[in-house]
């Protein structure tokens, strides 16, 4: 398939709009897609907000585009608050974490995302969307939601980062949200964060300090 410029690149993908409000996101290193779409289309088809995929062919994926600026975006923007896309965060995870896993999961176990944050939601004006699901896999809720936590506390914590206070608060208010949900596995998280190669040596100089901001 020819693509010209891409519309939006993230850390790993570069995505491009096709006609019929169709997207094609392609991994930069080859990634396989398989295993994302396989979970895509599931959460889909169980009514779980996600781009309904179209064709998953190595690392390429065509999905349905979502209209509608990143959660990221709209915070920058001002069109959104703190605390109410907090909420969002919050209540996307609490519905992945109601849908049924895929036959394989252990007991106990759920779908997990990994990678929840303002960047990885689109803001359609029916609802939010996810998307990136790369690092998608069965495990403990609690791992999820400390991700979530994390991701927002590094941010946090960096000095550098112009969003740092609204990334303190983001967190504060994303774990209020969910304090009845799944207790967040932090030290789990961080391990499977230390092991991200994309991480910078910045971002992994910051982690512990990370962490610790969410046991405060
Ligand atoms: N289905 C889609 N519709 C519209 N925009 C999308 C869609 N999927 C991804 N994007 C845009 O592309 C960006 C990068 O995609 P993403 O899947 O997050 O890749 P990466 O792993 O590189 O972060 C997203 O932040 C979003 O702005
Ligand atoms: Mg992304």
């Amino acid at each position: 398939m020819t693509a010209s410029t891409p519309f939006a690149s993230g850390r790993d993908a570069d995505v491009y709009a096709l006609d019929g409000g169709r997207v094609l996101r392609r991994y930069r290193d080859g990634t396989d897609v398989t295993e994302e779409a396989r979970f895509m289309s599931h959460l889909h088809a169980a009514g779980f907000p996600v781009p309904r995929v179209h064709r998953a062919d190595g690392a390429d994926l065509v999905m349905q585009r979502v209209p509608g600026p990143t959660m990221l975006q709209a915070l920058v923007s001002g069109t959104i608050e703190v605390v109410p896309a907090a909420d969002i965060l919050a209540g996307l995870h609490r519905r992945l974490h109601a849908v049924a896993p895929l036959p394989g999961a252990h007991g106990g176990e759920r779908i997990l995302h990994m990678d929840v944050h303002p960047d990885n939601v689109l803001l359609d004006p029916d609802g939010a969307v996810l998307v990136d699901w790369r690092n998608v896999r069965h495990g403990p809720p609690g791992l999820d939601v400390a991700m979530t936590a994390l991701i927002l506390a590094q941010v946090a914590v960096d000095p550098d980062q112009p969003m740092a206070a609204a990334a303190d608060e983001m967190q504060r208010a994303y774990r209020y949200a969910l304090c009845d949900h799944a207790a967040p596995l932090v030290a789990d998280a961080v391990a499977i964060r230390r092991a991200n190669p994309t991480q910078t040596p910045t971002e992994l100089a910051l982690l512990d300090q990370a962490a610790a901001l969410l046991t405060s």
